[in-house]
């Protein structure tokens, strides 16, 4: 059966693809630049945009099973829900098409419950992801920070979050794929442990085998150096202010997903150890 992954060069998209490989199934890869990034040999790729749900139809034809990577969030900066809609369209499409099984990207966050409605509704079986904090996101975060000195300086020292590996929530979309018994499902998917700022650091500085030093700084610091860094002002807000406001909803994972992929969940240690030439020091 040919699998259909959207979004296959994104954090998790890529990790699909690699396990689905690995498992052996036939993988279709879509990206709207083929010539860019390098898949495995195996894997079939093919020419699309998300956001021009009609280039995406030819790719469906003959697919058993589809990923489907929801338009929105794609950067900081760009936070239109209008591509979730585009989103909706390609459900439509995959559903005519004949599709019969569709695993979807969703997020803990209630905006894309509008695009779970839909596929809900397609009439194939669905099993939606919702996984919430990427441990990725450190990487625009405090990416820059850590490549070029030891020192991470973020307000809220002693928030909390639960960030999760991204190939960990791969993991769960390839046995929904793959494996019978997921139909039907909303898998909520937290990192494996809920630990403060401070304490991801240091996490961090442990999976790079460097001493990361944590400084606190105060909101109006934090605020100041993120729109220096060219981060919209409203935008900024709302990240700053992400860790305190959605410490009540954050509990320490008791996500079913580990009982999905029957191996334990990946530490935010092995996730900056796994991104190491990502975070690698910059000589200055
Ligand atoms: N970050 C978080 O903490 C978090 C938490 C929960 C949920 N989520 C959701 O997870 C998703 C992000 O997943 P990810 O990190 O795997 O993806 P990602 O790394 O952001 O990758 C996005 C992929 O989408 C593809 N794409 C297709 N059409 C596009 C278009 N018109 N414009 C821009 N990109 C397009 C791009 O592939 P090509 O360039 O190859 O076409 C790109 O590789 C978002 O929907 C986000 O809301 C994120």
């Amino acid at each position: 059966m040919t699998i259909l992954v959207t979004g296959a060069t994104g954090n998790v998209g890529r990790n699909v693809v690699e396990g689905l490989v690995r498992a052996g199934a036939k993988v279709r890869a879509l990206t709207r630049t083929p010539d860019r990034f390098r898949f495995p040999d195996e894997v079939e790729v093919v020419g699309g945009d998300l956001a021009a749900p009609e280039t995406v139809r030819p790719a469906l034809a003959g697919v058993e099973a589809l990923y489907l990577f929801p338009l929105a969030y794609l950067t900081p900066q760009i936070r239109s829900f209008e591509d979730v809609i585009t989103t909706e369209a390609i459900v439509g499409l995959a559903a005519a098409a004949g599709v019969g099984r569709v695993v979807m990207l969703g997020s803990s966050d209630p905006d894309f419950l509008g695009l779970e409605r839909v596929v809900e509704e397609s009439g194939m079986a669905w099993t939606i992801l919702r996984p919430g904090e990427f441990a990725v996101n450190k990487l625009d975060q405090w990416g820059p920070s850590i490549r070029s000195g030891d020192v991470v300086r973020t307000a809220y020292a002693d928030a909390w979050g639960t960030p999760i590996h991204e190939a960990d929530i791969a993991d769960v979309a390839v046995a929904a794929l793959l494996e019978d018994g997921h139909a039907g499902a909303h898998y909520e998917l937290t990192g494996p442990a809920a630990l403060t700022l401070r304490q991801q650091v240091a996490a961090i500085g442990e999976g790079l085998g460097r001493e990361i030093r944590f400084e606190e700084i105060t909101h109006a610091q934090a605020r100041a150096e993120l729109i220096a860094a060219g981060i919209a002002p409203e935008v900024v807000d709302e990240m700053i202010l992400w860790y305190p406001d959605n410490y009540a909803t954050l509990v320490p994972a008791v996500s079913p997903a580990s009982e999905v992929t029957g191996r334990p969940w990946r530490t935010l240690t092995e996730w900056a150890a796994d991104h190491a030439d990502d975070l690698r020091r910059e000589e200055s």
